[in-house]
């Protein structure tokens, strides 16, 4: 079986799972972990955190929900945890987020922005949270997005939305949602979209896929993730596995840094 990336995994924030066991099930199952930051104090803990296990690789980014913790000083600090630091892979996660306050909403494009234009200068692939933020999101990308591969991580469009963003060369990150009954929309880009352009996701602690709900979500149920994909898109579990980390290869270079 080949090995699976899990693109997005908050592993560090786990709480009632053990993280050290959470990480150890990760490396028997043959899963490589990308951790990504919140905040502009985060990052550092981000970047020791992916120090501690082989199979963690990180992102370092300001979440729209934390930019008010960007300061003048924050780009400078990421620049520097990436040289230092040869698994950190990219920015993230970066984003809108219209859901819970849109009271700050230009202070979130602005930063988002600038973090887009860091992420080129860096050369390294952008890792997006978008939330009610769509079309925004794919304006400010289409405007301000030179040179780096972006990554829509828990991709909750439209397949149309899918396809548009696809156009753009965007990649579409899918997690535990795809195993939910009711989300239909997921199934359906799951089963839809060119596999060329699919990565897989857990999003842990959050957003626990079937047959786990109620418990904490957790790096290696992305296996879910991926069975679940199989099933709708009538193909094994090796097939998707094979395809996302061609994909992960491809977007990351794991070992080329
Ligand atoms: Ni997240």
């Amino acid at each position: 079986m080949t090995y699976i990336v899990n693109t997005h995994s908050h592993a560090n924030m786990l709480k009632t799972t053990n993280i050290d066991e959470a990480i150890i099930s990760t490396q028997e199952e043959d899963i490589i972990t990308i951790v990504p930051s919140s905040s502009a104090q985060d990052i550092f803990e981000v970047d020791k955190f992916i120090q501690k296990y082989d199979n963690l690789y990180g992102y370092v980014g300001v979440f729209p929900e934390e930019v008010k913790t960007f300061t003048d000083k924050t780009l400078n600090d990421m620049e520097n945890l990436i040289k230092s630091n040869p698994k950190i892979i990219g920015i993230g996660e970066i984003g809108l987020d219209y859901y819970w306050d849109k009271s700050f909403k230009e202070l979130q494009k602005e930063i988002f922005i600038k973090q887009i234009e860091f992420a080129n200068q860096m050369n390294l692939p952008l890792n997006i949270h978008s939330r009610e933020a769509h079309l925004d999101t794919l304006e400010i990308l289409k405007k301000y997005n030179k040179n780096s591969t972006a990554i829509l991580h828990c991709f909750s469009g439209s397949l149309e939305f899918a396809k548009e963003c696809i156009k753009e060369g965007i990649y579409i990150a899918l997690g535990g949602v795809v195993t939910f009954k009711n989300a239909l929309k997921a199934k359906e880009v799951a089963a839809n979209i060119p596999l060329e352009y699919l990565l897989l996701e857990t999003d842990d602690p959050y957003l626990t896929p079937v047959p786990f709900r109620g418990k904490e979500n957790q790096p290696v149920y992305v296996k879910y993730v991926a069975q679940e994909i199989a099933r709708l898109r009538n193909t094994t579990d090796e097939t998707i596995a094979k395809a996302t980390t061609a994909n992960a290869e491809r977007i990351f270079k794991f070992n080329a840094k």
